[in-house]
């Protein structure tokens, strides 16, 4: 059967727009940040024949759990400023091998790049929110300038980080009310940053590597570009905030608490008073 053009896709459409919208945001230079997106079979057999490997690259963790499964994932060392000008570069649709250690390139990384540095955070992370939330489909990467200022700055507990994203703009506690997890400085693209950005996966949709940038999570590429926003937009607060000489007065914990009600919202046990 004839297959359409894949650029028409909607999931590819997603990509160019998520990554042309994070370089505006200026959270993506060169090429920092990145994006995978869980897909399933049906979402890409109208577009490509499944049966027809390009190549296969192998991964050096154990990526079992996700054995069969389809993603599309940004390339290393690709720019998010060009994708949308060379989509089939700068993107790859792969699918996990049954022995969970290759992937089989079905599309894309037309130049013969390969995927994300990061895959080991990406793919652990998705094993993870997986199995709290069978909807997860994004795993997303980038450089938010405020967040990442606010790790030299704010106290690197998870608690306090998050106490204060949440004084910072009242809908915070409603978008993220089980915090941030913070991973400790670990050299990105490894098996460890991974495993221990995985760990925190378990309870929170956003961890910061300090220092470095953020991770978000979510059932669809608006709840995770959401949550890093929400967080990015009270971390920018802070730091004008801190600017203008500090905190004068701000939501308290009673106010938090009544908010958390008010949305139906559960706050991390034991981060308010
Ligand atoms: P990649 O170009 O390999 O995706 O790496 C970018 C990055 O942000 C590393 O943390
Ligand atoms: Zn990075």
């Amino acid at each position: 059967m004839k297959k359409i053009d894949l650029l028409h896709a909607p999931f590819v459409q997603e990509m160019i727009e998520t990554t042309s919208n994070l370089y505006r945001l200026g959270w993506d230079e060169r090429n920092g940040g990145n994006i995978s997106y869980l897909l399933q079979e049906a979402d890409v057999l109208p577009f490509i024949d499944t049966k027809t490997v390009i190549r296969q690259i192998p991964m050096n963790f154990n990526g079992k759990e996700l054995a069969g499964r389809y993603f599309i994932v940004t390339g290393s060392g690709k720019y998010f400023k060009n994708i949308s000008k060379n989509p089939d570069e700068g993107l790859g649709i792969v699918r996990i091998k049954e022995d969970g250690q290759t992937l089989e390139l079905l599309w894309g990384f037309t130049d013969g790049g390969l995927p994300t540095s990061e895959l080991p955070a990406h793919f652990m992370s998705h094993i993870e929110r997986l199995k709290v939330d069978p909807e997860n489909r994004i795993v997303m990467h980038n450089h938010a300038t405020h967040l990442l200022a606010m790790t030299f700055t704010h106290e690197l507990t998870e608690r306090a980080f998050t106490r204060t994203l949440w004084q910072m703009c009242t809908e915070c506690l409603v978008v993220f009310p089980e915090g941030v997890g913070i991973v400790p400085w670990i050299v990105p693209g490894t098996n460890e940053i991974g495993e221990a950005t995985a760990e925190k996966m378990k309870e929170f949709r956003l961890v910061v590597w300090p220092h470095h940038g953020i991770y978000g999570a979510g059932k669809d590429m608006d709840e995770a570009f959401g949550l890093i926003e929400t967080a990015e937009k009270a971390a920018q607060v802070y730091t004008y905030v801190m600017a203008q000489g500090g905190v004068k007065q701000t939501i308290t914990d009673e106010q938090l608490v009544s908010l958390a009600r008010g949305f139906n919202v559960v706050p991390r046990e034991g981060y308010l008073k």
